[in-house]
């Protein structure tokens, strides 16, 4: 489950604003999807439609028809099936009013079995009929649909707010019967079959459309991730209908539990722009995330105390005796001589995240603080306060963004001490050390395992490529589907 796909399916539906507005200005994740995605979202939804009513089976049709030289006749058409639907050429326009959305030039077969039955008289009454097959062939068919969709207490609401069919030819095939039959058959059942082929389209597309509403107003308001943050997917805002683009604004900040983080974050959030930077390239669909999403995540890991790091064991564990510290922190050798070590690493705050031209730069606040392990026993003995810095690049692979950090900048300075003043100059060497081999190392194992993009079952992304800007990270993608069926279901 995941908002990607709705957020493509949903630029189906949309109209320009009414209902509570909310302020603009809590929307950090937005998604634009172009003119390619809406013609993606489309074929999509029309291929719905059409597998959803092939086969289809339409209702029996029966009249009683006065025939000249024959009198009157009971003719029924039963199994009506539709087989096949061809849609020559579809498209989309989002407007004020809606999305139009219109297949033309498509053609429609059937079959049926018809039979007829009449009495006449030859000296006495006898009961003649017949039946057989037909094969019924239409033309020229144009459906039309518009739909709004409207953002209703935070969730999407669609609705067909005009939906309308029209055949040009109908043509009909009789296999056997008498030739007076057949035309009296075509000029009796034509209007039937149009109607019954016209209710069963119209029919489907407010039952499919029906389906997609509730599963839009079913999708959950937040994502969980891992059960320690939720994303809030909030919709904030009706979708903004463009010439040829819809985009769509979600709160798009990590909460915890229910907790709301919103406010914090207001003030750095600029105004959203209405279209999104990918390039030269023309995809589908562009995801931008404000850094306050990055931030948010940030807040919440720290607030549910997920950062806290025991290092007890290193590449080069005589790092971790009081031996290796001899001439660096002098005191710490005296008092404990040869014994091993642990640094328990929590941070201070929350590391704040900044998304720049090339990546992204975040600032770590940490204390190290050095335990002593003197028989059996932990004794900290002082507390250092690392703050550093690490910038990175973000790459998509396959639906995770995945990043790798290097350090590039640390500060020093003693918190604490139970063993006397020492200069922190003096450890900057061994510090620069311990970050790049042991530190970063250990941060790149989670920026490597990667963020998953959520993307609704059935669809992949494809050709997915990242573009950083100031302050947004923005992935623009195409997606693809395997019978992924939302209507037919
Ligand atoms: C109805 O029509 C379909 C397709 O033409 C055919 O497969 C099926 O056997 C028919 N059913 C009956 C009861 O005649
Ligand atoms: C559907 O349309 C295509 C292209 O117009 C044509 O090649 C194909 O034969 C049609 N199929 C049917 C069953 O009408
Ligand atoms: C709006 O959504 C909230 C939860 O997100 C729910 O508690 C509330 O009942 C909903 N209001 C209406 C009118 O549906
Ligand atoms: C669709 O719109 C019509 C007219 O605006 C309204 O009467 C109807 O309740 C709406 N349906 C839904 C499901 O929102
Ligand atoms: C949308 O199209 C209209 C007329 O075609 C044009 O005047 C307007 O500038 C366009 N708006 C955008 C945002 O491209
Ligand atoms: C989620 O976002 C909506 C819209 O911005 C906001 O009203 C709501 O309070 C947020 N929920 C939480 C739990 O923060
Ligand atoms: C590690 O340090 C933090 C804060 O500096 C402290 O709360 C925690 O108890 C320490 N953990 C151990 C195992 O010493
Ligand atoms: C330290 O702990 C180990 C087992 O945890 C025990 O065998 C050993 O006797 C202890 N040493 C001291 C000096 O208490
Ligand atoms: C991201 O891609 C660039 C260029 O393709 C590459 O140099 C870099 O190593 C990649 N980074 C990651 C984290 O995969």
């Amino acid at each position: 489950m995941g908002t990607l796909l709705v957020l493509l399916l949903l630029s189906l539906f949309s109209k320009l604003g009414t209902s509570g507005v909310q302020s603009a200005n809590d929307g950090f994740i937005s998604a634009v999807v172009s003119e390619k995605g809406l013609v993606f979202a489309k074929d999509f939804l029309v291929e719905q439609v059409i597998r959803s009513l092939t086969p289809f089976h339409l209702p029996d049709i029966q009249k009683s028809l006065k025939i000249p030289l024959v009198g009157g006749v009971h003719v029924s058409a039963s199994n009506v099936t539709l087989h096949h639907i061809n849609v020559s050429s579809s498209s989309i326009h989002p407007g004020d009013t809606g999305i139009v959305i219109v297949a033309s030039g498509a053609s429609v077969s059937l079959s049926l079995e018809w039979s007829y039955s009449y009495s006449t008289w030859i000296l006495f009454p006898i009961e003649v009929s017949d039946e057989g097959s037909a094969s019924v062939q239409v033309e020229g068919l144009e459906v039309g649909l518009t739909i709004r969709l409207e953002n209703k207490n935070g969730t999407l609401a669609l609705n067909v707010t005009d939906c309308g069919c029209y055949m040009e030819d109908i043509q009909i095939t009789l296999d056997g019967g008498a030739s007076w039959f057949y035309q009296g058959f075509a000029n009796a059942f034509e209007n039937n079959i149009r109607s019954a082929v016209e209710n069963a389209i119209t029919k489907k597309i407010f039952e499919g459309t029906g389906k997609l509403d509730s599963f839009l107003q079913s999708l959950p308001k937040q994502i969980d991730m891992d059960n320690i943050a939720a994303l809030n997917v909030t919709f904030v805002d009706d979708p903004v209908v463009g010439n040829s683009s819809i985009e769509f604004d979600v709160n798009g900040l990590f909460v915890q539990s229910t907790r709301d983080l919103t406010a914090s974050y207001l003030h750095k959030h600029s105004h959203s722009i209405y279209s999104v930077q990918c390039g030269n390239t023309l995809k589908m669909l562009g995801i931008s995330l404000d850094e306050a999403v990055f931030d948010s995540a940030s807040l919440v890991l720290f607030e549910e105390g997920l950062f806290h790091w025991m290092v007890d064991k290193v590449p080069d564990q005589s790092f971790l005796n009081t031996a290796n510290w001899k001439f660096i922190i002098p005191q710490l050798y005296r008092r404990y001589p040869n014994d091993e070590m642990q640094l328990n690493i929590s941070l201070s705050s929350a590391p704040v995240v900044e998304v720049t031209q090339k990546g992204f730069v975040a600032t770590i606040f940490s204390d190290i603080t050095i335990e002593v392990l003197d028989s059996n026993k932990t004794i900290p003995v002082a507390c250092i306060s690392v703050d550093f810095t690490v910038s990175g690049d973000v790459n998509i692979s396959g639906n995770k963004l995945v990043s790798r950090a290097r350090l590039n900048d640390f500060s020093l300075s003693l918190k604490w001490s139970n063993i006397g003043n020492f200069r922190m100059i003096l450890i900057q060497g061994v510090m620069r050390v311990f970050l790049n081999t042991v530190v970063m190392p250990y941060v790149n194992i989670y920026l490597g395992k990667g963020f998953s993009i959520p993307v609704f079952h059935g669809f992949t992304l494809q050709n997915a490529q990242l573009v950083t800007t100031s302050s947004k990270i923005t992935l623009c993608s195409d997606l693809t589907y395997i019978n992924s069926n939302i209507i037919t279901n």
